[in-house]
């Protein structure tokens, strides 16, 4: 039997962080073990916001070199770039078609990044999730590893997969979002301030290129109160992502001994921030001094993207002869 198809990708605007490792790329070195994975940098989707393309040749060998660091095989999975694969530009015309004015302009993602940044609202970032489709629909994958924060562009995906079948036959299969634990993730900001994300703050963000001091200062500088009061309170969220970060990294005995400290109002946020502090450099150690070794070679790196691509162009080929023949548009 074939192995089932699954896709994902990361832009390229920044260093990656810790939410993009738990939401993203730590299901995708899991099921590079399991089933028949494309993944991508995104680099077309990162011009809707960041037109400057300076940096961008380097933001793309970072998270590429970052994407091997965290444990991906290329010799196990497609890695390629985005934009060295056209036949996503093809299908992302047709989808288009597919996308109401209405249902673009709902969409929070859309809203959010209207209000951040009002003076450059393109019609790239209006059909963003257009876009992200045809990355999905390409390789007609079924399971998409993202974190919480996709949830709505997935549930999008669906839809366009669906009106393109019901309008000119059955093509594609409806793409899902994926986590290996029932829930999807969302890390927050150290400073309890919405998710962690690469623009938003950078005291508040856990990024795999922090050296061990700079993780120690900002796991001390994080969100906490004065504790609980009473026994066995549910946590504030702040306090819960840093439960969530520590339960990620450390062994279960530390993390049980904090959780009852915790329940028994007993728990000294010096001490359990210090612990965390810890562990999160034992855990980003290795991946940074990976990427940081990878990240110039740039032999290497050609290497890799050049075969990704062509791994990629094989199956987004097959895929469009399917849909321009669905479509009536081989002549
Ligand atoms: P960012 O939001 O930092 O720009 P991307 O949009 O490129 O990152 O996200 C790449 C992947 O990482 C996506 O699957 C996204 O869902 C996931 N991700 C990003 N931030 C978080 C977070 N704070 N918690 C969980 N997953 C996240
Ligand atoms: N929109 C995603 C993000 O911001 C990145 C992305 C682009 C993506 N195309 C995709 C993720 C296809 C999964 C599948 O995180």
């Amino acid at each position: 039997m074939s192995k089932e198809i699954v896709l994902s990708g990361i832009r390229p605007t920044g260093f990656l962080h810790l939410g993009n490792y738990f939401g993203a790329l730590r299901n995708y070195v899991r099921m590079q073990e399991d089933y028949n994975c494309y993944f991508f940098v995104a680099n077309w989707h990162s011009l809707t916001t960041h037109p400057n393309t300076k940096e961008l040749q380097q933001s793309v060998h970072r998270v590429i070199a970052e994407n091997i660091a965290c444990g991906l095989d290329p010799n196990k999975v497609a890695l390629y770039v985005q934009s060295d694969v056209p036949e996503i530009a093809e299908l992302y015309l047709y989808l288009n078609m597919m996308a109401y004015k209405g249902e673009l302009e709902k969409t929070a993602s859309f809203k959010d990044k209207v209000r951040s940044n009002p003076e450059n609202v393109n019609a790239g970032l209006l059909t963003y999730p257009v876009l992200m489709s045809a990355d999905i629909l390409i390789h007609r994958a079924l399971y998409v590893p993202v974190g919480k924060d996709q949830e709505q562009h997935l549930e999008m995906a669906r839809n366009f997969a669906e009106r393109f079948n019901n309008r000119y036959g059955e093509v594609f299969p409806l793409p899902k979002a994926f986590n290996y634990n029932s829930e999807l993730v969302k890390i927050m900001g150290l400073d309890g301030n919405g998710k962690m994300s690469k623009s938003e703050n950078q005291m508040a963000t856990l990024y795999l290129a922090d050296d061990d001091e700079t993780i120690r200062k900002k796991i001390m500088k994080a969100k906490t109160d004065s504790g609980p009061t009473a026994p066995d309170s549910e946590k504030p969220d702040y306090i819960q992502n840093l439960f969530t970060l520590m339960q990620l990294v450390s062994t279960k005995d530390v993390y049980n001994q904090f959780e009852s400290n915790y329940n028994n109002c007993n728990i000294r946020y010096g001490d359990f921030k210090k612990q965390l502090a810890e562990d999160m450099a034992i855990f980003i150690k290795p991946i940074r001094e990976k990427a940081a070794e990878i990240q110039h070679d740039n032999v290497f790196l050609s290497k890799v993207i050049k075969e990704g691509a062509e791994k990629a162009r094989e199956s987004a080929s097959k895929t469009l002869l399917l849909v321009r023949e669905v479509i009536n548009m081989n002549y």
